[in-house]
């Protein structure tokens, strides 16, 4: 799937059971393979990154076995991986790439580290002038300072002080330290630089002391790995959930659930050993209202509204992202300082979150190392908007969220599968759209005014779909670009300039609601509305009226293409004799002069071409409820369908 829209979403609530930290999951796959003895992991979140770890090792000789479903049983191979020569390739999968290379390198064997085109811009500099410092012998084989990788059998020389850089990435001193006890010998790692994400560090100093390392900690930082140093497993290991993901529920929650009726995360509490969990901290910071046991948390939308904030994000970069979408929904400004980590990441995202939450129309200033954001001027609403993900799952996710505040479409959603491959779905359980009544049905069969009349007693948005194939064939005219040119129609779909006013319509800044009902225009919309790339170009500016408090959608593909899960779908129809002759009383009245005759057999036409079009046809749904208005006047069908409403839950009051 290339893309996924949103409607916009009107609370949040209910209950979520995460999957398996990544940064625990990776560490603990290295680290269960570098041991003595076996080890049971559970909880191991499955993903493309840890597939990429676990196919590593297994190419390294390592035996991993999934018993059940997320319990894993890893053999060790005691500090010497059976194969000694291997072509690993890592994705983007930085956890696997700088801890195997700082491994691999002290391991003896001669090995190629390779990625994704985006891993081969991901620094590894830093972390291979450390190794250097031991002996190891490494080769960038294509630019200095970058993967990929060649690591040669080497005579290292352990023990001593070596220095690595801790401003680039924490994940070379966690390589590094991973990698120390290989060597048998006590060493101490002096970092040089600012350290960031400290908490990654602590993670992995955690996991390293559950293996049996205990690694000692002293100012500088640095850190010294004891002599005759070796991992042993400790039997069973459980990853707990993983609190990035977790912060895009609680932001959630935090933007949408009311109060007694929070957004509740299995898996990470208080007892976590993830920085991220802090992340709850900061929502807090912000008015969130948060509570957490051991291993839950809770969040909710404070009665008086979230409030921007001033946070240095250091230690929480990866869900600092987060909160900057969390900041459209809060007062004032929110900044998020000391984050230039953020532009090595899966992709640059300083200037990824900058680009896509201006589309939104929030206000941002993207700094070196830092990003303000406030919500659209003078309490606009946002700009539905198509965003760009960049191959990153955390945009994706992050993204998600502005949901709350405007339909929009998510680009290639699929990417989540880096940490999190179901997470749509899982979001899509706990955020309640704005409710939509379909309404479909033939030509003249008053579908138009009875959906504008329920849309105003419900004080809901309404959009007629008709209008935009309309606009489309008179804007095409207007540009010289013929009915039956697909791509050139489309492209002026795609582009279209249109404004609905209080039952007026603009196009370009022109009043024209008088021209698109012209008969030329009527039959060339019909002719437009037959193209497919049309169709396609039409799709998301309808479904961009998919707003709070709800929506009636008017037209023929409403209830099966634009919007198929619509809580109401009905279907209005009334005899061909009837429709005949309301049009009549319409044209008559309009000083048009026409005959019966000719109005029956027009319709007729339009109803057997209507129905027998291989694109979007004139057809009732399946959970449509037919409304047959032939002895019925307008009150009556809007009254109706209210009703249904009311009946359905679609429409409350
Ligand atoms: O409802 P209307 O007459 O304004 O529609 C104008 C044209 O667009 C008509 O040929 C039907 C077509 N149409 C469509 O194909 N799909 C829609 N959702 C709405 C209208």
């Amino acid at each position: 799937m290339s893309f996924i829209d949103l409607p916009q979403m009107i609370s949040a609530g209910g209950s979520v059971r995460l999957p398996g930290s990544k940064s625990i999951s990776n560490r603990a796959l290295l680290l269960a393979a570098l041991a003595d003895g076996v080890t049971e992991i559970r909880g191991l979140l499955v993903s493309d990154d840890t597939a990429r770890m676990l196919d590593a090792l297994r190419a390294l000789g390592v035996e991993s076995v999934e018993s059940e479903e997320g319990r894993w049983l890893v053999t060790g191979c005691a500090g010497r991986f059976p194969v000694r020569r291997a072509d690993l390739f890592l994705g983007n999968a930085g956890t696997a790439f700088r801890s195997l290379t700082a491994v691999l390198a002290l391991a003896g064997g001669d090995y190629v580290l390779e990625g994704v085109p985006r891993m081969h811009e991901r620094p590894v500099g830093d972390l291979v002038d450390a190794l250097r410092q031991l002996g190891a012998e490494i080769d960038y084989l294509e630019r200095e300072g970058y993967p990929p990788l060649r690591l040669k059998p080497a005579a290292i020389r352990p023990g001593g002080v070596v220095g690595v850089r801790g401003d680039v990435s924490s994940q070379f001193l966690t390589g590094l330290l991973m990698a120390l006890p290989l060597t048998g010998v006590e060493t101490r790692v002096v970092v040089t630089g600012e350290l960031i994400s400290r908490p990654y560090v602590d993670i992995t100093l955690d996991l390293m002391a559950r293996f049996g390392v205990r690694v000692a900690r002293g100012e500088g930082p640095s850190f010294v790995v004891p002599a005759a140093a070796r991992y042993v497993s400790p039997g069973v290991f459980a990853v707990e959930g993983d609190a990035s993901s977790a912060s895009y529920f609680l932001a959630a929650g935090a933007i949408g659930a009311r109060r007694g009726r929070p957004l509740r995360v299995e898996g990470v509490g208080r007892r976590s050993l993830q920085g991220d969990v802090r992340f709850a901290e900061a929502l807090a910071h912000m008015g969130a209202e948060i509570d957490m046991g051991d291993d839950w948390m809770e969040a909710s939308r404070p009665p008086e509204g979230l409030r921007g904030i001033a946070l240095d994000a250091n230690h929480i970069p990866d869900a600092a992202m987060t909160l900057a979408v969390v900041a459209l929904f809060a007062r004032g400004e929110t900044r998020l300082g000391n984050i230039a980590s953020w532009r090595v990441k899966e992709t640059d995202r300083l200037a990824a979150m900058a680009r896509e939450l201006g589309k939104l129309g929030a206000r941002v200033e993207e700094g070196r190392d830092f990003l303000v954001i406030a919500p659209p001027d003078d309490g606009q609403p946002l700009r539905a908007a198509d965003i760009g993900t960049y191959d990153d799952h955390r945009m994706a996710m992050c993204f998600s969220l502005a949901a709350f505040g405007t339909p929009l479409r998510v680009d290639d959603p699929g990417c989540t599968a880096k940490t999190f491959p179901d997470y749509f779905a899982r979001f899509g359980r706990v955020a309640t759209p704005a409710p939509v009544i379909a309404i479909d049905g033939p030509t003249a069969s008053g579908k138009g005014t009875v959906s504008a009349r329920v849309a105003q007693a419900l004080g809901f948005h309404y959009l007629d779909s008709g209008a935009l194939y309309r606009l489309t064939a008179l804007a095409a005219r207007e540009a010289g670009v013929a009915w039956t040119d697909e791509a050139g129609v489309a492209a002026v779909a795609a582009r279209l300039d249109v404004r609905f006013g209080d039952g007026d319509v603009w196009l370009a800044g022109r009043e024209v609601s008088a021209d698109i009902r012209q008969e030329s225009i009527s039959g060339g919309a019909s002719k437009v509305a037959a193209l497919p790339r049309v169709r396609e170009a039409l799709l998301f500016r309808q479904r961009a009226f998919h707003r709070a408090p709800g929506l009636v959608g008017d037209g023929r593909d409403m209830a099966s293409v634009v919007f198929p899960h619509a809580g109401l779908k009905i279907f209005l129809t009334a005899s061909v004799g009837v429709r005949a002759e309301r049009r009549y009383k319409q044209l008559i009245g309009k000083g048009v002069a026409v005959s019966m005759d000719d109005l029956l057999r027009d319709l007729r036409e339009r109803d057997a071409r209507d129905a027998a079009r291989s694109v979007a046809p004139l057809r009732q749904q399946p959970d449509a409820v037919l409304l047959d208005t032939t002895k019925m006047d307008i009150e009556e069908a809007v009254a109706f369908v209210l009703g249904l409403a009311r009946d359905r839950g679609v429409a409350t009051g």
